[in-house]
C-alpha cells in the first residue's frame, strides 16, 4: 500500500478532512441533545434523569417516534400494538432454530432484522405511517428474537410472548421461561430508557445514511446493528464483562488495580471508558453505577462491583478517563443473570426506537449522506502488463 503523507497532499479541496468525523455537525435533529461538559443527555426535551424516575420504556419510544409524551389513550394503544407485533414469523423461528448454536447473538439479531423485512406489517400508503409501524414491530420482534436464541442455542425450547406486560417483562419471559420478578422488570426497563437514543453515535449515523439513499427502515436497522456490534460501540458492554471474568479467573491474586495498569501499560484500551462526546461522567453510567451497587447488594455478591469501582478509580488517576453507558451495565445484567454476550442485543432491542426515530426524522427531511475521502494514493501511474509485474 503507497502512503504519502498529508503534508504532500493539496488539502485545498478538502478544508475540513476531520478523522472520525469529530466534531462535525451533519444533521438537525429533536431526537436527543448531549451535552459533553456537563454530562448531560436529553431525549426530545427531558433530561435522561427524569426519564429514569419517571417514565417507562413504552412512554420513551413513544418520545422518540413522536417528540412528545403520550396521552394515557395513546399509550395503551401502543401497548397493544406492540403485543401484538412480538410473535415472530415462523420462518425467523426456523431460522433461530437452525442456525449455528455457536453464532454470535449479534449476528442472529442482525440477519433476523433482516429478514423481518419480508413480514412487515401490511402497508397503507402513507409512507410515514407504515415505517412507524414497521419500527413498532421491530421494537416488538427484536427482544422474542434475542431470548429465543438464547434458549435454543442452550438446548432449550422457544418461548412465545404473552399479550400482556411490558416489553422488559416479555423480554425476560421469554428467556427464562417463567415470570420474571418486579425487581428484574424494574432494571431491565431503566436499562432500555437508559439506551434508547444518543444523538449521532455510529450506529445512528449508519442508520440515517442507509435511509438517506431512500432504502428501508429494516435495511437500516440490520445496518445499525452492524455497526453496534463492534467493541468501540455497543460491543463495549460485553467486553468489560469478559473483562471482568477474566480477572476473576486469577482468583485469590485478583487485583483490580495491577490488572488495569498493567493494560493501560501495554496500551490496551480498558472497554467501558472513555467516549468522544463526553468529557465527564456519562450521565447514563450514573444510573447504571447505583443500579450495580443496589444489585450487588441484593444479591450479597458485592466483588465485582467492588472491583468495577477499583477500576473506576485507577482510570481516573491513570488517565483521567471516567466510565461510558457501557461500564456498569456489564454488571447490572450479570446480577440479574444474563449471559454476557447477549448484553449488546439488549442495548439493541433499546436503540432500535432511538434508530428508527432518526430514520423517520431523516425521512422526512432527506438529502443524501455523502462524504468525501482524502486520497493519498498515487495518480496517473503507468500500465504494466501483468507478465512484467
Ligand atoms: N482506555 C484507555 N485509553 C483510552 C480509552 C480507554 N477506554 N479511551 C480513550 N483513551 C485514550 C486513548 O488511548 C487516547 O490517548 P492518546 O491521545 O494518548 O493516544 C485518547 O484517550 C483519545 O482516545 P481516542 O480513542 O482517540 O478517542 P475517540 O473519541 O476516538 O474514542 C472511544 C472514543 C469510545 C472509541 C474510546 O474512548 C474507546 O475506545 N473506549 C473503549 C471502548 C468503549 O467503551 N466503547 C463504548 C463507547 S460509549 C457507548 C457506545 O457508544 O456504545
Amino acid at each position: 500500500m503507497n502512503k504519502q503523507n498529508l503534508e504532500d497532499i493539496d488539502t485545498q479541496d478538502y478544508p475540513h478532512l476531520n478523522r472520525g468525523l469529530e466534531g462535525i455537525t451533519a444533521f438537525t435533529t429533536s431526537k436527543s441533545s448531549i451535552d459533553g461538559q456537563k454530562g448531560e443527555l436529553i431525549y426530545a426535551g427531558y433530561n435522561i434523569d427524569t426519564l429514569a424516575e419517571h417514565a417507562s420504556f413504552e412512554e420513551v419510544a413513544f418520545l422518540l417516534w413522536y417528540d412528545r409524551l403520550p396521552t394515557s389513550d395513546e399509550l395503551d394503544q401502543l401497548k397493544n400494538q406492540l403485543a401484538a407485533e412480538r410473535a415472530l414469523p415462523r420462518p425467523v423461528k426456523e431460522y433461530i432454530r437452525s442456525t449455528s448454536r455457536e453464532a454470535e447473538p449479534m449476528a442472529v439479531l442482525r440477519t433476523a432484522t433482516s429478514m423481518l423485512s419480508d413480514y412487515a406489517p401490511e402497508g397503507s400508503g402513507d409512507g410515514e405511517q407504515d415505517n412507524l409501524n414497521r419500527a413498532i414491530a421491530m421494537t416488538a420482534k427484536m427482544p422474542a428474537v434475542i431470548a429465543a436464541f438464547a434458549r435454543v442455542r442452550n438446548g432449550k425450547e422457544m418461548i412465545d410472548p404473552i399479550d400482556r406486560g411490558s416489553t422488559a417483562y416479555n423480554f425476560l419471559y421469554m428467556l427464562n421461561g417463567e415470570e420474571p420478578g418486579e425487581q428484574a422488570v424494574k432494571t431491565m426497563d431503566l436499562c432500555l430508557i437508559l439506551h434508547a437514543e444518543h444523538g449521532m453515535n455510529a450506529s445512528t449515523f449508519t442508520c440515517r445514511t442507509i435511509c438517506s439513499t431512500q432504502s428501508d427502515i429494516y435495511s437500516a436497522a440490520a445496518g445499525a446493528i452492524g455497526a453496534l456490534k463492534g467493541p468501540l460501540h455497543g460491543g463495549a458492554n460485553t467486553a468489560v464483562m469478559n473483562m471482568l471474568l477474566e480477572l476473576d479467573k486469577q482468583g485469590d491474586e485478583a487485583d483490580p488495580v495491577s490488572f488495569i495498569k498493567d493494560k493501560l501499560e501495554k496500551k490496551e484500551k480498558i472497554m467501558g471508558f472513555g467516549h468522544r462526546v463526553y468529557k465527564t461522567f456519562d450521565p447514563r453510567a450514573v444510573h447504571l453505577r447505583k443500579m450495580s451497587k443496589a444489585l450487588s447488594e441484593e444479591t450479597g455478591y458485592t466483588k465485582l462491583y467492588e472491583w468495577s469501582e477499583a477500576i473506576l478509580e485507577t482510570m481516573k488517576s491513570e488517565k483521567n478517563i471516567d466510565p461510558n453507558v457501557d461500564f456498569f451495565s456489564a454488571t447490572v445484567y450479570y446480577s440479574i443473570g444474563i449471559k454476557p454476550d447477549l448484553y449488546t442485543c439488549i442495548f439493541a432491542m433499546s436503540r432500535v426506537t432511538g434508530w428508527t426515530a432518526h430514520f423517520l426524522e431523516q425521512a422526512a427531511n432527506n438529502r443524501l449522506i455523502r462524504p468525501r475521502a482524502l486520497y493519498t494514493g498515487e495518480k496517473n501511474l503507468e500500465w504494466t502488463p501483468v507478465e512484467d509485474r
